[in-house]
């Protein structure tokens, strides 16, 4: 992916702490933005992916819960129509609506190697962890004949180390992604075949 430094650190505005928008405007909004329904998946299966981090692992309250689901629902919507500004798009979008700048630094912070943000919570920690592993989980998935089933951790690391196979995946930063975060790769590949095999 190349490189789209955003060239600012702050994000939203403090005042609007609270404002979400509901999961059925979030899907609107990506039904609307993005027409590859591949990419909708991706988008989805992050957002179920941290929407059940933040519940499980955070022991989030619902309110907190929706917005790791909504920054992993947004994350990657102007990547299909603006892959030149992809994130900016969004996050003006995001901010002209008023919406929790929380859920808006996750976005830009989604990168930290693209877009120069670096992430600060946990909510920011663990979207840039579980970005690039539930792509590369999918990929893995999807050359098995029985899919998710039956997709064993032991086997997703072997591909990790397989550089030929889902060569996009920068390796570099799901290594960078996992330093930051208390959990360990093999926790989280686990947590993400469990979270995302039935999204749809
Ligand atoms: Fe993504």
């Amino acid at each position: 992916m190349p490189t789209h430094h955003l060239n600012r650190f702050t994000f939203g505005d403090p005042k609007n702490a609270g404002n979400l928008m509901t999961i059925e405007e979030a899907h609107a909004l990506l039904n609307e933005w993005v027409p590859n329904e591949r990419l909708r998946l991706h988008m989805k299966q992050v957002a179920a992916v941290m929407k059940a981090w933040a519940l499980e692992k955070e022991k989030a309250d619902e309110k907190t819960a929706l917005k790791w689901e909504l920054a992993g629902l947004l994350h990657d919507a102007d990547w299909e129509k603006y892959p030149d500004d992809h994130c900016r798009i969004i996050i003006e979008e995001l901010e002209k609506r008023n919406i929790d700048p929380d859920i808006i630094h996750c976005i830009a912070s989604h990168g930290p190697n693209y877009f120069g943000v670096e992430p600060v919570n946990n909510m920011d920690k663990m979207i840039y962890a579980i970005d690039e592993l539930s792509g590369f989980i999918h990929a893995a998935a999807l050359i098995r004949p029985t899919r998710y089933e039956g997709l064993e951790v032991k086997s997703v690391l072997k591909r990790l180390k397989t550089p030929s196979f889902a060569a996009q995946v920068s390796r570099e930063d799901i290594a960078d992604a996992l330093s930051r975060t208390d959990t360990s790769l093999e926790e989280l590949i686990q947590f993400i075949i469990d979270h995302q095999k039935e999204v749809s």
